[in-house]
């Protein structure tokens, strides 16, 4: 019965936003409690574009969420039970590994790439720096078994689930029965994820007419300057268009080929998919390798005619993107607008002490 009525309640919100009725859109408060008062409920932000994944084959509910957050941070996923997700995607670091540039796995082994923060996952047609993955539902198989992550089998990983009474009884409550099976371990965690939306930001606010949005003159400048020169890859509201682009970053010893890696197209060479803007306060370092540990070196960077050997994307252009020091100091005032406080603090999404 409280499936039927999430669904229903999902299924109104999405033809709501769909349809763009003002009066439909509910500002989501922020929830003081990790238990789960109310209907886990997707809800689509006002403007905002259809998202990719909307829970089609994987009704949405309260047990499922819950499910999928204990997934998410237990340890067991891994092969020596030391590392959850939530060991690299953390809560307040808006889901991204604070301060490590490239990823920590089991026994300390070394990705060559940065952990992308996540929020706003169900907008994105493809997962990975790379666009290795292109749903939601398959991407953890990738962190579970890769050696430098997880270093775990899906078929072990679903007998330590299934060994424990809590999730048998947790399962039956988001499935109907107790059948354990990485299809559902995924569902749940998709849930889980997909419910991580991130539109609270002081500019969201702007944007709809809030209170709260009123932005200081040096973000508006910001805000033009933005869409002047970063619009066309970073495109509103997402901050992403989900392309694939070289913007330039010269190589290093990794010579991580983006892409490329995965078309093995020589013309998809250094290109990676673009970052979303939000939550950039809290998700540092930046970029795929976490190479800028400030956004004043990620604004250096674009300025300057440092690039790697494939062709930048026009958009930049070899002379790089042209910005004096006030523009500068309007673009960070105006990135600043794009960290929503309510999103990192949201207690559903931490994990339970
Ligand atoms: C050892 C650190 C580590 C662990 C553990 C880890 N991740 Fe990640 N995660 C990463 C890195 C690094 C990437 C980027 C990989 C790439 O681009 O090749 C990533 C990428 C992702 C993405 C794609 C985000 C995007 O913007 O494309 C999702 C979703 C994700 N991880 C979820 C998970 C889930 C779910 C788990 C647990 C099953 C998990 N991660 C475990 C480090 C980790
Ligand atoms: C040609 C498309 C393009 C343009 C134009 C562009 N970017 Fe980017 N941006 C990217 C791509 C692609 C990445 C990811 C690159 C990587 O990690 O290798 C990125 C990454 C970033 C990051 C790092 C985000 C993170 O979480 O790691 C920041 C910050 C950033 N861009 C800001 C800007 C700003 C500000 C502008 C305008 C001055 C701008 N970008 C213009 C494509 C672009």
């Amino acid at each position: 019965m409280m499936r039927r009525n999430v669904l229903n309640k999902v299924a109104l919100l999405l033809l709501c936003a769909l349809a763009g009725v003002t009066g439909c859109s509910k500002d989501p408060d922020i929830f003081g409690s990790d238990v789960i008062t109310e209907d886990v409920a997707f809800i689509v932000p006002r403007g905002w574009p259809a998202p990719v994944y909307n829970f089609q084959n994987n009704t949405l509910s309260n047990a499922g969420f819950e499910l999928g957050r204990k997934l998410f941070y237990d340890t067991r996923l891994s092969r020596d039970n030391s590392t959850s997700c939530g060991s690299c995607h953390q809560a307040f670091a808006a889901f991204a590994h604070l301060d490590h540039n490239v990823s920590h796995g089991i026994e300390n082994r070394l990705g060559t790439r940065n952990s992308p923060p996540l929020f706003n996952l169900n907008w994105h047609p493809s997962f990975f720096w790379d666009g290795g993955v292109n749903h939601i539902e398959s991407q953890p198989i990738n962190p579970i078994q890769n050696p430098v992550e997880m270093d775990e089998t899906l078929q072990n990983v679903v007998a330590k689930v299934r060994n424990d009474a809590v999730y048998r009884n947790m399962f039956r409550n988001a499935f109907g029965d107790e059948t354990v099976n990485s299809q559902r371990i995924f569902k749940a965690m998709a849930q889980f994820m997909g419910m991580m939306v991130s539109a609270n930001a002081k500019y969201d606010k702007y944007v709809r007419g809030e209170p709260g949005g009123a932005m200081t003159p040096s973000e508006l400048s910001g805000l033009q300057i933005f869409r002047a020169k970063c619009e066309s890859c970073h495109k509103e509201p997402l901050f992403s268009d989900f392309s694939f682009r070289n913007n330039g970053l010269p190589t290093t010893s990794v010579n991580d080929s983006g892409r490329a890696h995965i078309t093995r197209d020589a013309a998809d060479l250094y290109k990676f998919k673009v970052a979303s803007l939000r939550n950039l306060k809290y998700s540092y370092p930046y970029m795929h390798d976490g190479r800028f540990t400030t956004l004043s070196q990620v604004l250096d960077y674009y300025t300057s005619s440092n690039h790697n050997a494939a062709p930048i994307d026009t958009a930049i252009g070899t002379t790089g993107i042209p910005l004096s020091e006030q523009d500068k100091v309007d673009l960070l005032s105006f990135l600043n607008t794009l960290n929503d406080e309510a999103f990192v603090k949201d207690k559903r999404f931490h994990e339970i002490q």
